[in-house]
């Protein structure tokens, strides 16, 4: 099905497909996909990104054009994103990468998940009646619904450890797009139309509004010169500034003033970790992700190994019987989440044995290929422990072998709408990944147990989880998205759409999701699926709500590579994102 790569199929992709940068030379690479195929990646000849902000993508493009590596452009596009994407691009959250550093051909999860500030505690949402407004504003959106940040340590360390840049070098970008104003996108215009609560908190007024409290417009240019600032203060006191220093001064005396939990021990004790990647295979290829505190990898791996066991390919992508099948592994992943998945370094989360191969069949055996099983006869596996809502992805990978891969989040989009006086930074309200109590789900309808309670110091389970995938030791794939509970299942089709059913990174990315996170029970399907299909599932017993699910799920930004070139592509869900080929 490859067909030579030649000057026409460049030239004619250039002028009609969605192209952003190519090199029109004459290469004996096969292409990866066919020029008859519906969605055409985006190719580049010497690196990529694929963010959910077009201009980000673009700046962070040319600073690899101009030798930063994608480690450097990687750190710069978080801070970028910051400016641009501002319902999820954050300083005033947190989330995991993947960086893989060429020289030491080694993949790292860097953990810059939020902590729970050192006076939390697990009642401390509860009323004294012991109940729980899981809509409360306090929970929600307040100065306490805000973990201690993790973004502006989390990116720091990749450029400082692994970089070539210098971190004033990769924050100009977007000390200027704050302090000179970006042109107001559909996306960002539509975002903040419909973020009225952003209204509530007067820093945010002002920050996300025109002094008359109107909206911004498509077009016009909007300035945020306070984030300037604090870019600024990084950029020339390092991350010392945000942990320690005048913007610390300014978050804790905000927190102060509003019952908030953070105090500037609590900044000064953040800490980055480096972990070891979650890791598994399917089909020959090698998957590695991000390991507990997030579910995100070990339970991609989890359902692709269940998956393994059934001849997916025959039954055929968005046939009853591979959705049926899909949906079921997800139900029997998403228990096990429920029950285990927990901080790493307060409680003991049976990775091992949930991503084991043994495990994964004895989970496959219990599925039926006629009915689908009822959720409240499914319970979260018996493992021994035998071994110690609005977010963004992008990718980044570069000519010598460097990728990023980050998934960060302020939560909800817009975080908990609360902008520290005077520095322009959104918070976060990451708190609400936190179990309450086992019965109580959280903001994603999500089940979780004691071992996921709030407690001072801890990392709340999350799902998010860039994913890498190789084959005998190249990279193959870099991908992730955002999407709440549902990135997991999305990355996992993401991942099953290339390896088992044979797409390009454009098709797979395209085709209709669906999701099951076993309670509650109900199988999401995104529009696109036939109705006979439909209908087959619901004989087999599946519940499905068109009318309430049909909602687009996740926002996958990915690069593909294969012999040398680089494929991108971005997610068609949501508005404004775009992949780039580095010339
Ligand atoms: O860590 C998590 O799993 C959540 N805070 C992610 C939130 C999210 O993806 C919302 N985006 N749509």
């Amino acid at each position: 099905m490859l067909k030579k790569f030649n000057i026409l199929l460049v030239t004619l992709i250039f002028v009609f497909g969605n192209v952003y940068s190519v090199v029109a030379q004459e290469t004996t690479a096969e292409p990866i996909f066919e020029y008859s195929e519906i969605n055409h990646p985006v190719i580049g000849r010497n690196g990529m990104v694929a963010s959910h902000n077009a201009l980000s993508s673009e700046i962070t493009a040319e600073i690899m054009e101009k030798g930063g590596n994608a480690i450097d452009a990687g750190a710069a596009l978080g801070f970028a994103l910051a400016v641009t994407l501002p319902r999820a691009g954050n300083v005033g959250g947190g989330g995991f990468m993947l960086v893989h550093v060429a020289k030491e051909n080694k993949t790292i999860a860097i953990d810059f998940r939020e902590t729970a500030p050192a006076a939390s505690h697990k009642d401390m949402f509860f009323d004294e009646d012991g109940n729980v407004a899981a809509m409360d504003p306090s929970y929600r959106f307040s100065h306490k619904s805000s973990a201690v940040p993790g973004s502006v340590a989390g990116l720091a360390h990749i450029v400082e450890k692994y970089g070539t840049m210098t971190l004033a070098e990769v924050l100009e970008p977007a000390i200027r797009l704050a302090r000179d104003g970006i042109i107001v996108t559909y996306d960002l215009a539509a975002d903040l139309a419909r973020s009225d609560r952003l209204k509530n908190n007067p820093a945010a007024l002002r920050k996300f509004y025109k002094p008359d409290g109107s909206n911004y417009e498509v077009g016009e240019l909007f300035k945020q010169p306070d984030l300037a600032w604090t870019l600024s203060e990084i950029a020339e006191h390092g991350v010392e500034a945000f942990y320690s220093g005048s913007v610390a001064e300014k978050i804790v005396a905000d927190m102060e003033a509003h019952n908030g939990l953070i105090t500037m021990e609590d900044l000064e004790n953040y800490k980055v970790i480096e972990r070891e990647p979650v890791r598994g295979t399917f089909r020959g290829f090698d998957i590695a992700a991000i390991p507990a505190p997030s579910s995100g990898g070990t339970h991609v791996i989890q359902m692709l190994n269940i998956l393994e066991n059934f001849p997916l390919k025959e039954m055929g992508p968005g046939s009853a019987d591979a959705i049926h099948v899909t949906t079921e592994a997800m139900k029997l992943a998403y228990a096990d989440r429920s029950k285990y998945l927990g901080d790493p370094d307060f409680v003991s989360v049976p990775t091992e044995t949930m991503v084991s191969k043994d495990y994964a069949k004895a989970l496959a055996a219990k599925i039926s290929m006629d009915r689908a099983t009822p959720s409240e006869k499914i319970a979260p596996g018996n493992l021994a422990i035998y071994e110690s809502d609005e977010t963004t992805h992008y990718s980044v990978v570069d000519n010598e072998g460097n990728m990023v891969g980050n998934t960060y989040t302020l939560m909800f989009s817009f975080g908990s709408g609360v902008v520290i006086e005077g520095t322009g930074i959104l918070m976060n309200n990451n708190m609400g990944n936190f179990t309450l109590r086992p019965d109580i789900p959280d903001a994603f309808g999500l089940l979780g147990s004691e071992n996921n309670m709030i407690s001072p110091l801890r990392r709340p389970v999350s799902s998010m989880s860039p994913v890498l995938v190789s084959k005998d030791g190249e990279a193959f794939l870099m991908t992730g998205t955002p999407g709440g509970s549902r990135i997991i299942s999305a990355n996992m089709q993401t991942v099953l759409n290339v390896l088992e059913y044979g797409m390009n990174i454009g098709d797979a990315t395209v085709a209709p999701r669906i999701h099951h996170q076993w309670f509650p029970d109900r199988l999401m399907l995104e529009s696109g699926i036939s109705p006979d299909t439909v209908r087959l599932l619901r004989q087999k017993g599946h519940n499905i709500n068109f009318n309430e699910n049909s909602a687009a799920m996740g926002s996958m930004q990915s690069v593909m590579i294969k012999d040398g070139m680089f494929y991108g592509y971005a997610d068609p869900r949501r508005p404004g994102a775009k992949a780039v080929g580095v010339r």
